[in-house]
């Protein structure tokens, strides 16, 4: 049966299985290729997108448990236009290297961000932990993370 859930702003229909993870279904079934297969099993953070506000695994997330839902990837946190803080701040500070662990970085920052406005660096060591980068951008990602937050308090 057809899953109907909120993406980006707007409301969308996937027809694929309830089983389906939500990485495919946004890939495969809307196109929204910003968000990225790692792992798989809900260990590296690639397929990061907030649900409902919040960053979770998409990997092992069935499509039938976000129906209804309203799901942020990467392609609607912001625009060209007007960037979410994170992706300003990310700019700034050159985090990507190789670029593909960086969307799944940027969600679980925004999630963070929206839930902790003033992390310690221990509290964005903390909740970016499970974010893995193979090309080992941390430094960077915490700066910008940091930064992030000061911007978010100017706004
Ligand atoms: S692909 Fe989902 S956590 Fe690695
Ligand atoms: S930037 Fe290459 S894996 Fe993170």
């Amino acid at each position: 049966m057809p899953t109907t859930l909120t993406v980006n702003g707007t409301r969308a229909t996937v027809d694929l299985p309830d089983d389906t993870p939500l990485l495919w279904a946004l890939r495969d079934g809307l196109n929204l290729t910003g968000t990225k297969y790692g792992c798989g099993v809900a260990a590296c953070g690639a397929c990061t997108v907030l649900v409902d506000g919040v960053a979770q695994r998409s990997c092992q997330t069935a499509l039938a448990d976000v129906a209804g839902a309203t799901v942020t990837t990467i392609e609607g946190l912001g625009t060209p236009a007007a960037l979410h803080a994170v992706q300003a701040a990310w700019i700034d500070h050159q985090v990507a290297q190789c670029g593909y662990c960086q969307s799944g970085q940027i969600m679980q920052a925004a999630s963070l961000l929206a839930e902790n406005p003033n992390p310690s660096a221990q509290e964005i060591d903390d909740a970016m932990d499970g974010n893995l980068c193979r090309c080992g951008t941390y430094p960077r990602i915490r700066a910008a993370v940091q930064d992030a937050a000061s911007r978010l308090k100017e706004v």
